[in-house]
């Protein structure tokens, strides 16, 4: 799949990582353009190019958002990105570091709305950067869980594929509103490493 990741940061760098590792092919954007990701785009090797944001999301049948929600200018133009899967790997933090009050929305919801017509997905968006760059595994039943929600069962069943590929055990919160808020800063879901035991558990409690 080719796959644009928008935020070539911790999050975004971890992720193209594991995406090339599975065959995928990546295209990575930041804010200050694609000279300054030369070094990055050489360790990934052939299946890794540096672009402009526009052109990230062109290239992306998928494409990731892994820059600050607080930049919406990182967001691609939605007619880029219209009818293509969506992941938004994004937490609603100021530059402080504090939550930002979406009073009763959750953050991807209004990425939702600002990308009208993508096939969104909220994943990635729970697990600290260094646990996803280092704890895949390859026995599923050890694995740790990515949660995945989002309102069409296809996009996320492409995203749990994704998800199983590269060394994680996929488990779906349910919608971009309710799973959503599953899975944003302050849920028992959050920044918890778990199996997938422990992950069914913990998500009943919150049903
Ligand atoms: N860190 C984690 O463990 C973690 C875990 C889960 C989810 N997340 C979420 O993932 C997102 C990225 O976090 P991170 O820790 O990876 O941040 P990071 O390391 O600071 O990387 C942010 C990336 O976004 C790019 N960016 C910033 N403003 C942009 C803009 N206006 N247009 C295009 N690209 C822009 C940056 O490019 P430049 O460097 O060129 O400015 C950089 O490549 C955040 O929403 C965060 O909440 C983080």
């Amino acid at each position: 799949m080719r796959i644009g990741i928008i935020g070539a940061g911790h999050i975004g760098g971890t992720l193209a990582r594991h995406f090339v590792k599975a065959g995928h092919q990546v295209g990575l954007s930041n804010s200050r353009g694609p000279g300054s990701l030369a070094g990055l785009v050489r360790s990934l090797g052939p299946n890794a190019c540096a672009m402009t944001g526009p052109e990230t999301a062109k290239f992306g049948e998928l494409v990731v958002l892994a820059a600050p929600w607080r930049e919406p200018a990182a967001l691609p133009a939605p007619d880029l990105v219209a009818g293509k899967i969506v992941v938004d790997a994004m937490n609603p933090y100021s530059a402080d570091g504090e939550v930002i009050d979406l009073g009763g929305d959750t953050s991807s919801e209004v990425v939702a709305r600002r990308l009208p017509g993508t096939r969104l997905v909220k994943a990635f968006n729970t697990m600290y950067y260094h646990t996803l760059a280092t704890e895949t595994r390859l026995d599923s039943d050890s694995r740790l869980v990515i949660f995945v929600a989002g309102d069409e069962a296809a996009a996320k069943a492409v995203v749990s594929r994704l998800v199983e590929q590269i060394g994680f055990a996929a488990v779906d919160t349910g919608s971009l509103r309710e799973g959503g808020r599953r899975q944003q800063p302050g849920s028992p879901l959050y920044n918890a490493p778990m199996n997938l035991q422990q992950a069914r558990a913990a998500l009943e409690a919150l049903i």
